[in-house]
This record gives structure tokens, sequence and C-alpha cells, in this order.
């Protein structure tokens, strides 16, 4: 989950190279750094911390050079300190990698025991300084393929060349890179949201893929080291390009997005005229089907927990889910007649990526539920379906959360009407109410400022946690993960019918417990589960849609939200959490689009 920039071209390429980062620094913010060829010599600048600090060190020391190569890094291995950050140059090369080299220890020892020495701790550094040794008798296109050979593991790598100083090679496996193609200037990148700015066409390495920039030539060598030709992409440009515009920060612009989004995503799919759900070229009939395995990482795999319980409701097709990390590892009875489904915002989570290369090597259908289209999941899917949520820069997901659950939702319909297990008038029915959803979720997001209180109620609170059953359960679990990753403050969503089998231990006097509890058959099990709370000394936020139940003395808050039907509770009960974590981490003084330790797109396992 580093992010790569390289550019050859006829001018200065470093404050290119900063733009780019900066739009890269949704991948990893732990450090920066960037190398440019001139006159003869690599000149590398790097720091801790974000691009701006890189770009006020080039104020004063600028980077020269037609050709260069950049990162932003999310540390794998050595701690996130300058030594560590990318690139990693010797007198002759200069890397930069994203991934992990699973034989690094081995090679370093090998190179160590040759007299080489080492200024880092990280896998990048055998990199270099193996390609250090093959450059002395070899081409760079030769030295980059003898090196890869000797490597495990993972990467997308940009290199330069101190005595080539018109050329940047590539090198992809198992993680994303792009080359970008413009007039006297070619690039390499790790996505294409990185090259967006600068070009709307586009090449994807495939693994295995080597390629060799100039700033008026690309050439592409396959794993067998043959010249390949390899397709030209045009992007599509995004209206709404990520700007924060008038918000203080991209998360509250996407929070506050989400009626448009989940507005935009129906007006795609859905056909009000016709009162049907545009889906037609499903993969395998729905109704030879015999199961959904949905396969996500985070909050996308919350989505997949809430669709289960609709696949339920409505179809009495099997549906299994599993977290891509665990998915990838188990030994999978594939079956032909079953839809693999990955969900993923970004659409290059590596844990999702390589699920769904498993499923591809085992020739079952696959479909990507995602919100960049040109993303790795996606042109590996048989089927993909777009959020058209637009961009999301926030690394923690809100809008996309959101957009994930209504395609879910929406194929969910789709399918139990083909197979005649939803009759037309629940059908229409459904989707008369799915069109009233962007209203509601307008109404709740007015009710900031009741949020606002509790958040000034729990911020100094040492911990919290989130209780739902049924659907509100995959909901806790998403507010709790949406206040852990943005305040860093512990807390916990459990099924609220699991409380009294340990969790309930640790409840103690003030401890915040918001409990999700829509007018559903499990109401009144847990508002019960509520009072167990309450007994013990919880303070408790209850969020419901059954406004004619009184607060009692013992609720500290109650949030009422609007209720257009049951099935829809889960995107409306999922807006006061995520304006609860948010108002938390802004108390808290958090940075709010980029928190520690995190990225927006993990491309490492
Ligand atoms: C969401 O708030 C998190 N930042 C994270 O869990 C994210 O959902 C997860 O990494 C999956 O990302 P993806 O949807 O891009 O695959």
């Amino acid at each position: 989950m580093c992010g790569i920039i390289g550019i050859a071209s006829n001018k200065a390429v470093s404050t290119n190279i900063i733009e780019s980062l900066k739009r890269l620094e949704y991948r990893g913010y732990d450090s920066a750094g960037l190398a440019t060829l001139h006159n003869n010599q690599i000149l590398e600048k790097k720091c801790t911390g974000r691009v701006e600090k890189l770009e006020k060190i080039l104020f004063k020391n600028p980077a020269l050079g037609s050709v260069g190569i950049g990162h932003v890094r999310w540390a794998t291995h050595g701690v996130p300190n300058e030594v560590n950050a990318h690139p990693h140059s010797s007198e002759i090369v200069s890397v930069v990698h994203n991934g992990i080299i699973e034989n690094s220890d081995q090679l370093k020892k090998d190179l160590e025991s040759n007299g080489i020495k080492f200024k880092s701790q990280t896998d990048t550094e055998v990199i270099t300084l193996l390609l250090t040794e093959e450059i002395k008798n070899e081409s760079p296109i030769k030295s980059v393929q003898k090196t890869l050979k000797k490597l495990k593991g993972s990467f997308a790598l940009g290199i330069i060349f101190k005595s080539f100083d018109n050329l940047i090679v590539g090198a992809r496996r198992g993680s994303p890179l792009a080359v970008g193609y413009a007039k006297d200037e070619n690039y390499l990148g790790s996505d294409s949201y990185a090259l967006k700015s600068m070009t709307n066409k586009i090449s994807y390495l495939d693994d295995g893929d080597v390629c060799v920039l100039t700033k008026n030539s690309v050439e592409f060598y396959n794993l067998e080291e043959k010249k390949i030709n390899k397709k030209v992409h045009t992007l599509s440009d995004d209206k709404n390009l990520a700007e924060k515009g008038d918000y203080k920060n991209f998360m509250s612009k996407e929070i506050f997005e989400q009626p448009i989004t989940v507005k935009n995503g129906i007006n795609e799919y859905v056909d009000k005229i016709k009162n049907d759900i545009n889906l037609y070229n499903f993969p395998i009939d729905p109704k030879s089907m015999e199961k959904i395995v949905l396969i996500a990482c985070g909050t996308a795999y919350h989505s997949c927990l809430v669709a289960k319980y609709w696949f339920e409701e409505m179809s009495n097709i099997e549906v299994e889910i599993d977290v891509a990390s665990e998915f990838r590892y188990r030994k999978i009875k594939f079956n032909k007649k079953n839809l693999y489904i990955f969900v993923s915002q970004s659409g290059e989570t590596a844990d999702t990526a390589a699920a769904l290369q498993l499923c591809k090597d085992n020739n079952v259908k696959t479909c990507s539920v995602v919100n960049v289209v040109e993303s790795s999941i996606a042109r590996n899917s048989d089927w993909v379906l777009p959020l058209h949520a637009g961009p999301e820069v926030g690394v923690a997901s809100t809008k996309a959360f959101l957009g994930q659950m209504l395609i879910l939702y929406i194929l969910c319909l789709k399918i139990s009407f083909n197979r005649n297990e939803v009759n037309k008038d629940e059908y229409i029915q459904k989707i008369n109410n799915l069109i009233k959803l962007p209203k509601a979720i307008d109404d709740i997001l007015k009710k900031e400022d009741q949020i606002q209180l509790v958040a000034k109620d729990i911020y100094e609170s040492k911990g919290s946690m989130f209780l739902g059953r049924g659907t509100s359960f995959p909901i806790a679990l998403e507010g709790a993960l949406k206040l852990k990753e943005l305040s860093y403050l512990h807390a916990e969503g459990y099924p609220a019918g699991e409380m009294k089998h340990g969790p309930l231990a640790l409840i103690e006097d003030g401890l915040p417990v918001i409990v999700i509890a829509p007018k559903d058959k499990y109401f009144e099990k847990t508002f019960s589960n509520t009072q167990e709370v309450i007994a013990r000394g919880g303070k408790v936020l209850l969020i419901t849609d059954k406004h004619e139940m009184v607060i009692n003395e013992n609720i500290r808050f109650k949030i009422d939200v609007p209720f257009i039907e049951e099935s829809l509770s889960p995107f409306i009960l999922t807006i006061p959490l995520q304006l609860l974590a948010y108002h938390v981490a802004l108390l808290k003084n958090c940075d709010i689009d980029k928190p520690r330790n995190l990225a927006k797109s993990v491309t490492v396992e």
C-alpha cells in the first residue's frame, strides 16, 4: 500500500512527481521521497511524514533532472524513518517499491557475506543492491530481469540507473502498476489515479511484465522476456474530481455527499419508469445459481455481512461470506454454479485481489462491486458493478460503504425477483421504498448537532461497545471500526445477544454503549440487553427508528432516525455512527482524512 510514480520527460520532473505523490498519499503517508537523474548523478531527497514536507525540502534544495521516481510509504519492513523511506539508492541505482519481498532476509545475508553494506532495515534495499551488482555487466532491462528471478513475494517497482539518464524501468508481480502516455513524456504509477492529472491514456502491467520508459517510447516485456504490446485504455474523467470544496476535510464532504451518491447509484441501476432494476448480463443465470459467496475486507466486509441477511430474507439462495485474507488460504470447494462476489472500494486491496485470482484459477464466475472501474479487481472480474460514488479520499470509508450496501441490495432484489422468490408487488414496493432512501439519509444528517453532544460526552472515555442484532450487528461492527480508525479509541462491535456470554464483564460505570435497535423483530430482545448494560453502569446511546418509544431516565441519549422499511434500516442507522466517529476524532484532534498507521488502499497482504 505504498504509492509509486515515475516520469521520463523532456523537462524537469520533480514538481510533477510531488503533485502525483500528493494524489498517492491515500496509499500511505509514513514517509515520502524522490530521486532524479542530473549531470550523471542520482539526486535523492526523502523524509518522514507528508509530501508537503518533502516539497519544502525541494524548495531549498531542488532535485533537477528530466527523469525521476517518487514514493509515499506505508511501512511494512522497518520503522517509518528517513533511512527507511524510499527511494533506496546506491551510487548507480535507485529503486521505489510497493509490496513485500518474502526472501529478503536470505538475500540480505548473501549480499552482506560478500561485504556489501546496508543502510536501511527495508526489503527494498536488497533489490537496489542486487541491481547494483547486475548493472555492472548487463543492460538495464537484463539486470532487472535477472534480479527479479531471485525475488520471492510481491512488488511493483520503479527503477532508474545513473548511467542511463533517459529511462525508467518498471516491473510488476502482485502489486498494481500502470503506464501513462503524453507528448514528450511518459509515466509509471501505482494506479491510474496517480496519473489522472497528467494523462488519460493508460496501460496496465500484468504480473511478470517489465516495462522500459523514455520520454518518447515505452516497451513492454512479458515473463518470458518477449517484447509485447499493451492495450491503451482511455480513462473516464471524474466530473467531481476529488476536491474538498467548502468542506474542512474529505471525510465530512463524503459523509454529507451520501444522499447524492446513493441517489446516483439508484439512478444508475433503477428504472423508475418501468419500476425495474437494470441488471441483465449475469455471468450465471440467477435461477440456476446455487450459492453466492461474498468476499471483502474491512468496511467492505461489513457490507457483505448486511447483504447476507437480505438474501436470507428475500431469497432461498445460500450466501457465504468471508474476509479475503482468510478465504485466499482456505481449502475452498469451488462450484461452477456459485457466483463469487468481491466488494472493494479501491479495487486494489491485495487480499481481495488474491482471493479473486484464486477463483479465476479455479474457473468459477466472478463479480466485483467496486468504486474504481479501472482497478485491478474490476479488470480481473467477469462482471463489474460500479458504486458510482465518485472518488473516496478519506481513508475511513463512508459513502463507499453505503454504495456497497446499495449495490448488494439491488443485486439481492433483482436475483430474488428473477428467481420468483419476491413477487412483482413486493418488488415494485421495495423499489419505490428504495427511491425514498436519499431523503431519509439527508434527514438524519440534519441531526449532526445532537450527535456532536454525544461525541462531547464520550470522547474522553477509554473504550466503548456497539451492540446490535440482525442487520444492526454488522452496522455495530462498522460503527466500532469507524470510531477506532478515526479517533484511536478502543471500540468493539458485538451481537447484542452475545453480551451475557462474556463481554458484559467489560461494562462498568460510565462506559459508553451504543445500541442500534430499529423497530424490527429483535427490538424487545435488544432492549432487554440494553437494560442489562444499564444495570451495570453502562452509558447508553440508543439509536432507533421506534419513535414512539419513550426515553427512560437511564438511557443517556436517544437518536431517532427515519423509518422507510426494515430492509433499508442499515443505510440510515449507519449515518449517526459515521458522524459520531467523526466528531470524536475532531475533539481528539486526530487527522480525519489520514488516520495514523492506515492507508486508503491496502495493496500488500
Ligand atoms: C474502511 O474505513 C477502512 N479504511 C478499511 O477497512 C477498508 O474498508 C478496507 O481496507 C477495504 O478496502 P477496499 O474497500 O478498498 O477493498
